[in-house]
């Protein structure tokens, strides 16, 4: 179904971040886990979380939704994981299929996984080439696709594992499967990922172990095996990569003011705002305490003509969601913009180099797709506009083309909007709140 976003002169307001979807999977996952009952506030509510909280419940932990974003977790403690009844389906989930997969490698259970066309063409061999070293068993064959079935072991080998790709998800699955194996388990990460996997076991009482190899910017993480998990109570912080499209529409607003609150402020996450910054956007940021160990701000973001720029390679990793939306402010911007080294955007939702750059010049945008970035010739003002986008399923080319049309000369459509659910069940509310015009037809 088609939607379209329609230029206005003003978008202004105040909108409280939703929360991270990072650490809502990772909340109802370590809450399965633990022993005891963990409580979350402000969990995000999108299909992606739900459906891991699904799976987990699948797996036998007790997962209860008691109002608006607070759920109650009581986890499987000592007892483990079991095996699940039926087919556990990740929908259009990255993260929450790879963190399960790690998860799941550390129990003596047999699991049948599987999700939507996006999920099923992404590749999974960067999570189960290192499960497979450590002892876990599949049926995905060489193409390494779901879907699959697997079974775990509760005497998995440890490992010391480089991932060949700077992937928090990776990462993050071989120390979870670490978490239940005998020994331990060290990644070695050559480009710091986000880092809510380490945060937030240590919350729930696990002991991490990190060494930084002098001169080498290279950290090791390490987990000792068999340690067990406590129940947390605890308020999920605000998604900075949700923010970011509220933030480049108060950017992009000619007469913008916009204010988020409560995002969550974690070196491993802010890259999008530290160029927007030196794009020239003079985003406004006050401290609001904290929330499940990360510090907590609220943002504001006015309207600012933007100056072109090479994103520097020292920040694709932290803003490696946000490509779509910078690419946005790209076009509005005077000059080109150039993104290099950020080849991980080939398998996203979905091959987000092609999408982005088919997004720009549907819409009347100069740009040019390299193999690990793209180039834009910024328009020094509104953008042409007036293209329908490809959206690929995939939810923040959706969002992302609908913020572009909020300021562009035209409108803009988007071939389909229902994946935006998936992370941000309430964007289009929030667009509307700060008075876009975007409908459906
Ligand atoms: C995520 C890690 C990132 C990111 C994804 C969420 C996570 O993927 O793109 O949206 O929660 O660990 P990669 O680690 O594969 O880059």
């Amino acid at each position: 179904m088609v939607w379209t976003s329609r230029p206005v002169r003003r978008l202004a307001g105040s909108i409280n971040a939703p929360g991270d979807k990072s650490c809502s999977h990772r909340a109802l996952i370590f809450g399965g886990l633990a022993s005891g009952t963990s409580r979350f506030t402000g969990l995000l509510e999108g299909d992606d979380v739900i459906r891991t909280g699904r799976a987990m419940a699948a797996l036998g932990a007790g997962v209860t939704n008691t109002g608006p974003g607070a759920w109650e977790v009581t986890g499987v403690g000592a007892r483990g994981l079991t095996s699940p009844r039926g087919v556990l389906d990740f929908g259009n989930s990255g993260t929450g299929s790879r963190l399960m997969m790690g998860v799941m490698a550390g129990f003596d259970l047999t699991a049948e996984l599987c999700g939507d066309t996006s999920l099923s063409s992404r590749p999974m061999n960067r999570v189960l080439n290192p499960l497979r070293q450590m002892g876990m068993r599949d049926t995905a064959g060489k193409e390494g696709r779901l879907p699959f079935a697997l079974t775990g072991s509760s005497a998995l080998n440890e490992i010391y594992y480089k991932p060949p790709q700077a992937s928090a998800q990776v990462k993050s699955a071989v120390l979870l499967a670490g978490l239940n194996a005998v020994g331990t388990t060290t990644v070695l990460e050559a480009k710091a990922t986000r880092d809510h996997t380490e945060r937030m076991l240590q919350g729930f009482g696990v002991k991490l172990g990190f060494a930084t190899r002098p001169g080498s910017g290279e950290t090791e993480i390490s987990i000792a095996g068999k340690q067990p998990l406590f129940a947390l109570d605890a308020a999920i912080p605000g998604d900075p990569s949700s923010a970011a499209f509220l933030i480049a529409a108060g950017i992009l607003s000619p007469q913008g003011d916009v204010m988020v609150q409560g995002v969550m402020s974690n070196p491993t996450r802010s890259g999008f705002y530290d160029v927007a910054n030196l794009m020239g956007a003079h985003l406004g940021a006050e401290e609001r305490g904290e929330a499940a160990g990360e510090r907590l701000i609220d943002l504001h973001a006015g309207y600012a003509g933007l100056k072109g720029i090479a994103v520097p390679e020292r920040l694709v990793a932290s803003m490696i969601d946000e490509f779509p939306i910078l690419a946005v402010l790209a076009a509005f911007a005077q000059g080109e913009t150039r993104v290099t080294g950020a080849d991980e955007l080939r398998v996203k939702e979905s091959d987000r180099i092609k999408a982005i750059v088919a997004m720009l010049r549907v819409n009347g945008v100069s740009v040019e797709e390299t193999e690990d970035g793209f180039t834009v010739q910024g328009c020094a003002g509104p953008v042409p506009g007036g293209g329908l986008v490809a959206t690929h399923h995939d939810h923040r080319i959706a969002m992302s083309a609908l913020v572009m049309g909020t300021a562009a000369q035209k409108p803009v459509s988007v071939d389909d909007v229902s994946m935006i659910d998936t992370s941000y069940p309430e964007f289009l509310d929030h667009m509307k709140t700060l008075g876009a015009e975007i409908s459906e037809g």
